[in-house]
């Protein structure tokens, strides 16, 4: 129910639109023949959720009500996994079972791995993924089944289960090496880093460095209506199985925009070279009206809470691995821009890819495969939101309307009397 109206009239045809306010936004389909023009969704909210509370001028995150601060710290990946699809943190008992349902389906058909194959040794890793996780759809035709509860179970658990085994597989291919299969003794971490860093029948695990990792796909694992959220709901909604909406999400994400960001600051950083050239770097963004990489966001306008957390990460893994010296040159980026009006004005701030990518390259993966590791994390959310979508009544086919600035009528002429 409504709890305030709106009024607004039409001075073109006097027409009254009496609209409802509820929950702070007016229910547009009441605009009738008034359309709202929201190109990228500025102000456009697209659906309800209860899965992630984001206030952007404060900086705060939540996963179900929990602080991300309190589950960075002290959460594993799949307890958050399985807090963000069921809503609850789970008790020792239901957590036991969902990791056995993971462990237990991490397997791909040798024809995924053979599919693998098939690409160029540089094909990049964020296209074999999503082409990977779309070609799954082919192997369970019975994920099709999406108004099965139990079903919905069973492909959440196998997305879950075989996108750390594929994504492992993606590293190798472009290194040359063997595939590695997974281990069922070893954690979601610890086998997704075996699979990944394996040779020879060896890997010694670092925990500083592993529990690095899972803290940064806790950070990465939801965060609302985002760009590839935002696919993954719009393809769902069109009733597709998961896998094919969530590749489609895993497009999204490649973009230097969106995930592609963590690989693209690598790529600033080392063309700004050394700590010296940042001044000169940050006049010619200002100067050329370009992107520094890592830096802003949509809704976070004082920080991204993600990006405080994950300074922690860096300092913890480069007391592991040494310091990068790029990171020198990230942190003078970070001091320039923070104290230049032209960012201070536009509110922009480091964001969860700032720092990231210096961590992924620390632990020794390659800055083109950074996006997949994103990927790896963002899953849980995509999975969550695209089972909230299809079992909320008021979702249809997303379906937006457009303003048509094309020529009036006209009429065909043949070719020779053009
Ligand atoms: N560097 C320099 N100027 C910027 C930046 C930036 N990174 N981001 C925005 N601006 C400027 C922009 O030019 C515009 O200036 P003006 O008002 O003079 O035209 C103003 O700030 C507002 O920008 P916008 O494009 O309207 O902002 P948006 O909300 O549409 O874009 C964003 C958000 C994240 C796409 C953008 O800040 C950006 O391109 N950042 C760099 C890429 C990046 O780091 N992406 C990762 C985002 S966080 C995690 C994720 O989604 O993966």
């Amino acid at each position: 129910m409504a709890d305030e109206s709106l009024t607004i009239i039409d001075n073109r045809t006097g027409e009254q639109y009496t609209v409802p306010v509820q929950d702070g936004a007016i229910h547009a389909p009441e605009l009738r023949r008034l359309l709202s023009y929201d190109p990228a969704f500025l102000n456009t909210a697209t659906c309800r959720s209860a899965i992630t509370y984001l206030d952007g001028d404060a900086g705060i995150l939540r996963y179900r009500g929990y602080p991300i601060e309190e589950l960075a710290a002290n959460a594993g990946f799949l307890e958050t996994a399985y807090l963000l699809l069921e809503g609850e943190l789970p008790d020792a008992e239901a957590l036991a079972r969902w990791q056995d349902d993971v462990r237990y389906h991490t397997y791909v058909h040798e024809s995924v791995t053979k599919f693998l194959e098939g690409f160029r040794y540089d094909a990049h890793p964020m296209g074999m993924l999503l082409g990977a996780v779309g070609a799954l759809s082919t192997f369970y035709p019975d994920a099709k089944a999406i108004d099965d509860r139990e079903n919905r179970y069973l492909q959440r658990v196998r997305l879950i289960a075989k996108l750390p085994t594929i994504a492992a597989y993606i590293f190798r291919h472009a290194h040359g090496l063997p595939y590695v299969l997974p281990r069922n003794d070893l954690d979601y971490i610890g086998n997704f880093v075996n699979m990944t860093f394996e040779i020879g029948g060896r890997h010694e695990a670092n925990p500083v460095l592993q529990r690095a990792l899972e803290t940064l796909l806790i950070l990465h694992a939801d965060h609302e209506q985002n760009c590839s959220t935002n696919a993954v709901r719009s393809v769902g909604s069109s009733r597709v199985d998961p896998f094919s909406a969530v590749s489609a999400g895993i497009a999204a994400l490649y973009g230097p925009l969106h995930g592609g960001a963590n690989e693209a600051v690598l790529r600033m950083l080392d063309a700004i070279g050394t700590v010296e050239n940042v001044p000169s770097f940050v006049a010619d963004v200002k100067k050329d009206h370009g992107r520094l990489m890592g830096f802003g966001h949509r809704i976070y306008k004082s920080y991204d809470p993600r990006a405080a957390l994950i300074k922690d990460v860096a300092h913890a893994v480069f007391g592991e691995t040494g310091v990068d010296p790029k990171l020198e040159i990230a942190l003078e980026l970070e001091r320039v821009a923070l104290e230049d009006e032209y960012f201070v004005s536009r509110k922009l701030y480091p964001n969860v890819d700032f720092y990231s990518g210096l961590i992924y390259k620390a632990m020794g993966y390659p800055t083109d495969y950074f996006t997949v590791l994103f990927a790896l994390g963002r899953l849980p959310g995509w999975i969550a939101q695209w089972e909230e979508m299809i079992t909320d009544p008021e979702q249809k086919i997303a379906r937006p309307r457009q303003i048509y600035t094309g020529e009036d009528l006209r009429h065909y002429v043949p070719v020779g009397e053009r």
